[in-house]
């Protein structure tokens, strides 16, 4: 029996319009001056975290890849810095975690990591894609059935949060960890006009794209970024490190990326 989040989470009652902001990719290490391809992971995501006080969202969401290594101790450190934020964070893994330490650190209760919220008149979901030791994506039978589920239960807007991109990015070395089911994922998303944006990470880059009825927006890492349509895989590029910020108004959904240094 997967356990999934129940629906309908209400968050702070809004005077304002609601402000979300990813993270993604984050990639941090055990040793907190870690360098990974070249990027002091920390001093990148301290820097994500000034930038997050400053716009002072009413939801924090972290889309996968938190961890490079996968380390308990790598999560504590994680939280800790998370510390004033960690009553409007929501997680989902990336295919670097360890769903298990990640759930244990954060005290997740579930077997999988989505989350659905209400929030200002919008519905935010996320979406667990990952498949244990694999960069390949599944979403998993019973996680669509939720999904499907979530998506039929009334009429607000709604966003998708996910780690691994559902669409192509026309790189060789990401698209073929596109989802093995990503079909049945397609069709749900055919089947409502409800879906606006799927917003996500694991390509380290800032892509626009469309699918089915959505707008789908992919992030820069708060670490290192891809060089996308590389042959080599993983190539790196020296794009800045950065975020995504989401304003949610009534019907209209306006989203930017935030750069910032190291
Ligand atoms: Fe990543
Ligand atoms: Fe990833």
């Amino acid at each position: 029996m997967v356990g999934f989040p129940s629906a309908a989470v209400g968050l702070t009652s809004l005077t304002q319009m609601p402000r979300v902001i990813q993270l993604t990719d984050l990639h941090l290490r055990a040793r907190l001056t870690a360098r990974v391809r070249g990027i002091p992971v920390w001093v990148t995501l301290r820097a994500a975290l000034a930038e997050v006080a400053r716009q002072a969202p009413d939801l924090l969401v972290l889309t996968g890849d938190l961890a490079d290594d996968a380390k308990q101790y790598s999560y504590r450190e994680l939280r800790e810095a998370l510390h004033d934020w960690m009553d409007r964070v929501r997680i989902l893994p990336g295919n670097h975690d360890n769903r298990d330490i990640l759930r244990a650190t954060f005290r997740l209760g579930r077997s999988t990591l989505g989350f659905a919220d209400r929030l200002g008149g919008w519905h935010l979901i996320g979406v667990d894609t990952v498949t244990p030791k694999r960069n390949r994506a599944q979403f998993g039978a019973d996680q669509l059935d939720w999904l499907a589920a979530e998506l039929a239960d009334g009429h607000e807007p709604v966003v998708l949060f996910t780690h691994h991109p559902p669409v192509s990015v026309n790189t060789w070395w990401l698209d073929r960890d596109l989802a093995r089911d990503l079909k049945q994922f397609q069709k749900i998303l055919e089947s409502t006009d409800r879906v606006r944006a799927v917003v996500c990470g694991h390509v380290h880059h800032e892509v626009f794209k469309r699918m089915a009825n959505s707008d789908v927006f992919m992030t820069p890492s708060t670490a290192y970024q891809f060089r996308l349509g590389s042959w080599w895989p993983a190539r790196i590029d020296n794009g800045r490190p950065g975020l995504r910020i989401l304003e949610l108004s009534e019907d209209s959904l306006e989203t930017q990326v935030v750069r910032f240094g190291a």
